[in-house]
């Protein structure tokens, strides 16, 4: 077997050439077998016939004709001007077919996502731009595990600012998103001896997920309308909580209760792990401070620029007591030695600046005024139906009453009509029993296009709720 490199024309090129055979039927099978496996994707320039055959040793002839051959089966086209590529056949994968996969849904409901079309794309852009024009080369080096000392910086000055947490600099660390947050945190724990960590119930079912992969075992911990309720049994190393807007059923940790947590954690020895899921967007009053503010010593606060922003820059932050602040950096080194620097200068040049401020105050009136919208829209379909949590965040959550239409059918009936809804159900830890119901995400459906899906919505509730 023959590998060869190729680096010419800007196209590199890997083949596995079969041996035994004549050379022209060598390249022909190595390309052939690289299309089908989608290794060369459609689209996909090749080298000119002249340096192909430079790089593999062969004559060009031979190259001219496996080319001719592939060509005329279909699996390469020439193009006046840019030579020969792979053919776009059915069956062959795409350039960048895997990515982006578009589905066919009329109204899109889903849990868990901003109003992507409200991504300010050019004052990004102008950020990113001037992160790399501005920043030193040594910029480009490795990179400190805990980020870019000026990101912890301008962070640890906004959190403060914005969600009333107590945050120095060097508290303060990077990572992508608050999921991997989460999984540092649940590493230290780990290999400080820790076993155990309690989760709100309902709660994300990938968070349990990210600590079961981290060796934690998982309990719960109920919730009412006044939040999670404080108990913590002995064993637990950590408590999971999302007190500013629960995710998903909405509500709000009462004051009593985020103390009565920091008690606990206290005289345990447990550390809260803040989740500040959604802190930004309040709708009916101030926002309500961060709870880490209340015990900066035994809280770890959490956030992400996800929903305030775009899931895809992957960027959130933990602020980390100084008991752990040391485990979190070296499991954060483990994970993946640190963040990318660019996206952490821009960032701080975007918060500097104003632009989060600015996004911020011209996307919530939006978010108030469509949450409002969804608000009337399950009220007159289903006026029995309490809608929860609404009152921040960019979700509502209802439950299904017991005698009714159960989750899985409301979501095939939905699923029919190409509305896309996020079920209650998987965020309870054990289902079993809990009630079924919708936790509906108001913010993605471009705004062009809510008041149609608002529509789909209600039809869709009328049926499957009708007035008696
Ligand atoms: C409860 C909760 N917390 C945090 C996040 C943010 O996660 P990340 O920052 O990893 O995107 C999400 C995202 O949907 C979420 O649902």
């Amino acid at each position: 077997m023959d590998r060869s490199w190729t680096n010419s024309s800007g196209v590199d090129l890997y083949l596995e050439m079969p041996s035994g055979r004549g050379r022209r039927a060598a390249v022909e099978t190595a390309l052939r077998n690289a299309i089908r496996t989608g290794r060369l994707a459609a689209g996909q320039r090749l080298p000119s016939s002249r340096v192909f055959a430079d790089e593999f040793g062969l004559s060009r002839g031979t190259v001219v004709e496996a080319y001719a051959q592939l060509t005329a089966e279909g699996y390469l086209r020439t193009r006046a001007g840019s030579g020969t590529e792979v053919a776009g056949t059915s069956g062959i994968r795409t350039r960048g077919s895997t990515e982006h996969v578009a589905e066919a849904v009329s109204a899109d409901f889903r849990f868990g996502q901003p109003d992507l079309s409200e991504f300010p794309r050019s004052l990004w852009l102008r950020a990113l731009r001037r992160a790399f024009s501005t920043a030193p080369t040594a910029a480009l080096g490795p990179v400190d595990p805990r980020g870019c000392a000026v990101l912890r910086t301008v962070l640890a000055d906004y959190l403060g600012r914005v969600r009333g947490v107590l945050a120095d600099p060097n508290s303060v660390v990077i990572c992508s998103g608050f999921s991997q947050g989460l999984r540092v945190l649940c590493d230290a724990l780990s290999a400080a001896g820790g076993r155990c960590i309690a989760f709100e119930d309902p709660c994300l079912p990938e968070h349990r997920a990210i600590a079961r992969a981290a060796g934690l075992e998982i309990t719960a911990i109920p919730v009412d309308d006044d939040g999670a309720i404080p108990e913590l049994s002995r064993d637990v190393a950590a408590i999971v909580l999302t007190p500013a807007h629960h995710a998903p059923l909405g509500c709000t940790l009462t004051a009593h209760r985020r103390r009565e947590f920091v008690r606990l954690a206290r005289e345990s020895g447990a550390i809260v792990i803040e989740d500040d899921y959604n802190g930004e967007f309040r709708y009916d009053r101030q926002p309500i401070g961060a709870l880490q503010g209340l015990a900066p010593d035994h809280v770890v606060y959490g956030g992400s620029i996800s929903k305030m922003l775009a899931p895809a820059l992957r960027l959130g932050w933990l602020v980390v007591p100084p008991t752990l602040i040391d485990g979190v950096i070296e499991a954060k080194r483990t994970a993946d030695r640190g963040t990318s620097t660019i996206e952490q200068l821009a960032l701080a040049d975007f918060i500097e600046t104003g632009n989060l401020d600015r996004q911020i105050r011209r996307v919530r009136p939006r978010y108030r005024r469509r949450r409002l919208e969804l608000l009337a829209t399950v009220t007159a379909a289903a006026p029995d139906i309490s809608v929860t949590g609404a009152a921040a965040g960019l979700h509502a959550a209802i439950k299904f009453p017991d005698h009714g239409p159960t989750e899985s059918d409301v979501l095939a009936l939905a699923s029919d009509r190409s509305i896309a809804l996020t079920g209650l159900n998987q965020f309870w830890h054990n289902g079993n029993g809990k009630p079924g119901g919708l936790v509906l995400g108001f913010a993605t459906p471009a705004q062009h296009a809510y008041a149609n899906a608002l529509s789909l919505l209600h039809t869709l509730l009328c049926d499957v709720f009708p007035s008696t």
